[in-house]
C-alpha cells in the first residue's frame, strides 16, 4: 500500500452559533497545515473533528434544522432509524445539549451489548425499539408516539411544517417573552422529524460549510477543485454541489456512490434541488441554468459492493491509514472518498484540479462493525507488520 500525506484542512472547525442557519461556524485552529514533504497528497476537510459523538455530516444537516425546532419552542423531538442509526444519536445529543428532549424509535430488537450510535442514543434520548412491521409505516408509527407523548394538552407538529411556516411572512417563531408565555400554556411541543433529517433543511449547513470554505484564507474562490465525499442518500453532495454552485465557485463534487444507482442518486438530485427552489428561489434565481445542469459528478466505488458490507483487508486499510496519517476512516463510508481522492490525486498530479475530501465522520460506526465483522476485527489483534 503507498504512502500518502494528508493535508490538514480546518482541523476542528466549531459551529459554536447555530441559531442563525446562515451564520458561519466559528473555527479554532483552523488553516493549512501542509506537510508537504514529496510524499503524494490531498487536502481533507475535518469535519469528522466537528464534534466526539456527533458525525460531521450529521451535525451539517442539523445545522438548519434545530435552530428552527428552538425556535418554535419544540420541547421533544421524535424521530427514527436503524439500531445503529448515526442521524438518531446525533439527534439525540443535539437536543441534549439545548435542553430539549429526545425519542428515537430504533427499528428492530434491542442488541444485546450496546455500543456505537446505539448506545449514545441511549445514554442522550429515550430510545423505543419498534418491531420491523410496524417500522415499514414509518409516517403512522412517529405520529402515534408523538400523540403518546403530547397527551391530552400538548402539541404535536411536523418538522416540514415548521420549515413551511417559517419560509413565510408570518413564520410562528417566538420572541423570547412569548416563548415563555407559550412554555407556561403549552408544557410539551413534540416536534418530529423524519428519519435521516435529509430533505432540504439539510442543505443549508452543506452551504454554509462551502461559504466558510471558500474563504480566502482557507481555499478560496479562485483555484479549480475536486471535491469528494462519500454518498448514502446523496444529500450531503448534493449541499456541496449547491453551495459551490450559488457562490459561483470553480468547484465539481465527485460523490461516491454507496447505497443506491445512478438513476437514483439522479433522482434524488432533481427532488432536493427543485425542493430547494421551491423554498429558497428568490435567493438563487441568479443561478438557475447552472444548477439545473447538474451539481454532482456521481462515481462508483473503487470497489463495489452491496451497500453495508465489508470486503476482506479493508479494516487493516483503514488500520494502516490510521497509522500512517493519524485519521481514522472506516470502511463503509470513509474509507471510499479516500480511496477516490487517492485515485483523483493521481490525476491532479497531472495538471487536474486540487482534490480536497470532505472526511463525513462516522467513528462511532466503527463499534457497531466491530460487532458485525468479529472476523476482520479479530485479525487486528495480530497487528501491522511493517
Ligand atoms: C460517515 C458518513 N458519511 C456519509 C454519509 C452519507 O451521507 P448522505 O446520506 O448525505 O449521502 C453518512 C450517512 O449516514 C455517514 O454516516
Amino acid at each position: 500500500m503507498s504512502n500518502w500525506m494528508v493535508k490538514i484542512l480546518c482541523q476542528n472547525c466549531l459551529i459554536e452559533d447555530g441559531h442563525c442557519p446562515t451564520q458561519m461556524p466559528k473555527f479554532t485552529n483552523h488553516g493549512l497545515m501542509d506537510k508537504d514533504d514529496g510524499e503524494p497528497s490531498f487536502f481533507i476537510v475535518r469535519d469528522d473533528l466537528l464534534h466526539p459523538l456527533i458525525n460531521g455530516n450529521k451535525a451539517r444537516k442539523l445545522d438548519g434544522l434545530i435552530p428552527l425546532v428552538e425556535d418554535h419552542s419544540g420541547t421533544h423531538v421524535v424521530t427514527c432509524g436503524g439500531c445503529q442509526s448515526a442521524h438518531a444519536a446525533a439527534v439525540a445529543v443535539s437536543c441534549s445539549e439545548r435542553g430539549i428532549k429526545s425519542h428515537l424509535l430504533l427499528r428492530g430488537e434491542q442488541p444485546e451489548i450496546l455500543t456505537g450510535y446505539n448506545l449514545m442514543s441511549t445514554i442522550y434520548g429515550n430510545v423505543t425499539y419498534v418491531p420491523r412491521s410496524l417500522y415499514a409505516n414509518r409516517e403512522k408509527m412517529l405520529k402515534s408516539h408523538a400523540d403518546y407523548l403530547a397527551g391530552s394538552s400538548g402539541n404535536v407538529i411536523w418538522f416540514d411544517d415548521i420549515m413551511e411556516a417559517s419560509l413565510s411572512e408570518n413564520d410562528g417563531a417566538m420572541s423570547f417573552l412569548q416563548k415563555d408565555a407559550y412554555r407556561s400554556d403549552h408544557p410539551r411541543k413534540i416536534v418530529i422529524v423524519n428519519e435521516g433529517a435529509g430533505d432540504v433543511v439539510a442543505l443549508l449547513g452543506l452551504i454554509r460549510l462551502v461559504q466558510y470554505i471558500s474563504q480566502n484564507h482557507i481555499l478560496g474562490k479562485e483555484r479549480p477543485l475536486k471535491l469528494v465525499v462519500d454518498a448514502g442518500t446523496g444529500t450531503t453532495a448534493v449541499g456541496l454541489g449547491l453551495g459551490a454552485k450559488c457562490l459561483g465557485l470553480p468547484w465539481e463534487v465527485t460523490a461516491v456512490m454507496l447505497a443506491d444507482t445512478i438513476d437514483g442518486y439522479r433522482r434524488q438530485e432533481k427532488r432536493l434541488i427543485s425542493g430547494f427552489k421551491r423554498h429558497f428561489g428568490l435567493q438563487i434565481d441568479h443561478c438557475f441554468d447552472e444548477i439545473d445542469r447538474g451539481l454532482v459528478h456521481w462515481v462508483e466505488r473503487c470497489h463495489p459492493r452491496k451497500f453495508g458490507n465489508v470486503l476482506e483487508g479493508e479494516v487493516e486499510a483503514c488500520q494502516h491509514i490510521a497509522q500512517q496519517t493519524g485519521i481514522l476512516v472506516d470502511p463503509v463510508y470513509t474509507l471510499a472518498a479516500w480511496e477516490m481522492s487517492t485515485v483523483l490525486r493521481e490525476q491532479e498530479a497531472e495538471g487536474g484540479a486540487t482534490v480536497v475530501m470532505l472526511h463525513t465522520g462516522g467513528t462511532l460506526g466503527m463499534f457497531g462493525l466491530a460487532q458485525r465483522y468479529k472476523s476482520y476485527f479479530s485479525n487486528l489483534k495480530t497487528g501491522l507488520f511493517n
